[in-house]
C-alpha cells in the first residue's frame, strides 16, 4: 500500500510525541513559558506538526511564528490545519496575504507560511532578533555547518535552537529476518544513501545528523544546554496491536527502504519484493518492529 507523503507526515505525530526526549523538551518548554512574547523560525514545517507542538506549549505568552518549507503542498495543509486548531481554540483567526493572525482577547498569535527552499531563505526580520529556532526531522536533509552558521546569526543571543528528531545512524528490524545478512545490507543501504546526499554542494548532515550537530553547535557559537535521544519504538504490543498511528508510519517506511533499495540497483528484484512482502505480512500478523535511534538537541546561542 502506497502511503501519501502528507499523510505519513501525519501519521507520525503521535509517534514523535511519545519519543521526544524529555528531558530535552522540559528545558525548552521552561525556557518557553518564562518569556512574554516569543518569535520564532521553524524550519522544513511539512504540515505543521512542530507549529502545532508550539502551539501546545505556548499558552501565555504572544508567537509570533515563521514557518518555512520548499513544498507548497505542505505548507497549504499546515496553513488549514493551522487555522482550524485556534478557532477550535476559541481564536478569532483572519487569514493574511502572509499567513493566519489570530486573537483571544489580549493574547495574539501570528503564522506567516513562506515557501522557498532553505538554501535562498532570508528571513523578513533583522539579524540575531528571533528568540527561538526550531527543526524537526530535518538536519538530515541539510548541509549541517552552514545552517548552524545562519541559525546563530538569525537567533538573538541567548535564543535558542531546538532540534528534535535528528537519525542517528540505526535502525533495527524485529524479529530478525530469516537472511539476516540480506536486511542487514538493505538497511546499511539506506544509511549510505543519506551519506552520500550532497546539498547545496555540500554533504547533507546524513545518517549521523543527531551526533554530527551536537559537535558544530559547539564550533558555530551554540552553548549545548540539553540532549539526548529520541527514538522511534514503533513495536508491537502483546503482539495485538500498534500505538497510535504506527502500523502507516511503519507501512511508509518498509516503502522507503524498499525504493531505497531498488533504485541503488544492487539487489535483485525478487529478493526484494520477497523481502518486502514478508515484512508486510510480520507488519499485518502484529509482530514486526521497527526501532529508529535519534538525537534531540537544544541549545542557547553563545
Ligand atoms: C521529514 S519532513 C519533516 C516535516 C516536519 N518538520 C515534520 O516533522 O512533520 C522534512 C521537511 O523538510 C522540507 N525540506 C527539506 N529540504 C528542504 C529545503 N532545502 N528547503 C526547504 N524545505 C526543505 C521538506 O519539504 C519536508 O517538509
Amino acid at each position: 500500500m502506497d502511503i501519501h507523503f502528507h499523510d505519513y507526515l501525519e501519521a507520525k505525530f503521535a509517534l514523535d510525541e511519545r519519543s521526544l526526549n524529555p528531558d530535552v523538551k522540559t528545558e525548552f518548554a521552561r525556557w518557553v513559558s518564562g518569556q512574554p512574547r516569543v518569535t520564532c523560525l521553524d524550519l522544513g514545517t511539512g504540515t505543521g506538526a512542530s507549529v502545532r507542538r508550539l502551539l501546545n506549549l505556548v499558552t501565555e505568552a504572544d508567537l509570533h511564528i515563521t514557518a518555512v518549507d520548499r513544498d507548497p503542498t505542505l505548507l497549504g495543509i499546515a496553513q488549514e490545519r493551522m487555522a482550524d486548531l485556534l478557532r477550535h481554540r476559541g481564536f478569532d483567526v483572519s487569514a493574511e496575504p502572509t499567513g493566519i493572525r489570530a486573537r483571544q482577547s489580549s493574547h495574539e498569535i501570528s503564522i506567516d507560511f513562506v515557501c522557498s527552499d532553505l538554501q535562498h531563505f532570508a528571513p523578513n526580520q533583522a539579524p540575531a532578533s528571533f528568540d527561538a529556532v526550531i527543526t524537526h526531522a530535518v538536519m538530515d536533509l541539510l548541509p549541517l555547518r552552514t545552517m548552524a552558521e545562519r541559525i546563530a546569526r538569525w537567533l538573538r543571543p541567548k535564543g535558542l535552537f531546538y532540534s528534535t528528531i535528528n537519525y542517528d545512524g540505526e535502525t533495527a528490524l524485529f524479529p530478525v529476518y530469516r537472511d539476516e545478512d540480506f536486511e542487514s545490507r538493505i538497511l546499511a543501504l539506506y544509511d549510505t544513501s543519506m551519506e552520500e546526499r550532497r546539498v547545496w554542494d555540500e554533504n547533507s548532515g546524513g545518517a549521523r545528523s543527531g551526533r554530527r550537530l551536537h559537535r558544530i553547535l559547539g564550533e558555530t557559537g551554540f552553548e549545548p544546554i540539553a540532549y539526548g535521544s529520541s527514538d522511534w519504538n514503533i513495536t508491537p504490543l502483546r503482539r495485538t496491536y500498534y500505538r497510535d498511528r504506527d502500523a502507516v508510519c511503519l507501512t511508509a517506511l518498509l516503502n522507503m527502504i524498499r525504493d531505497e533499495a531498488i533504485q541503488s540497483g544492487q539487489f535483485p528484484k525478487e529478493a526484494l519484493d520477497q523481502w518486502h512482502r514478508e515484512r508486510s505480512e510480520r507488519l499485518e500478523t502484529r509482530e514486526l518492529g521497527l526501532i529508529i535511534h535519534q538525537i534531540d538537541v537544544l541549545a542557547e546561542k553563545v
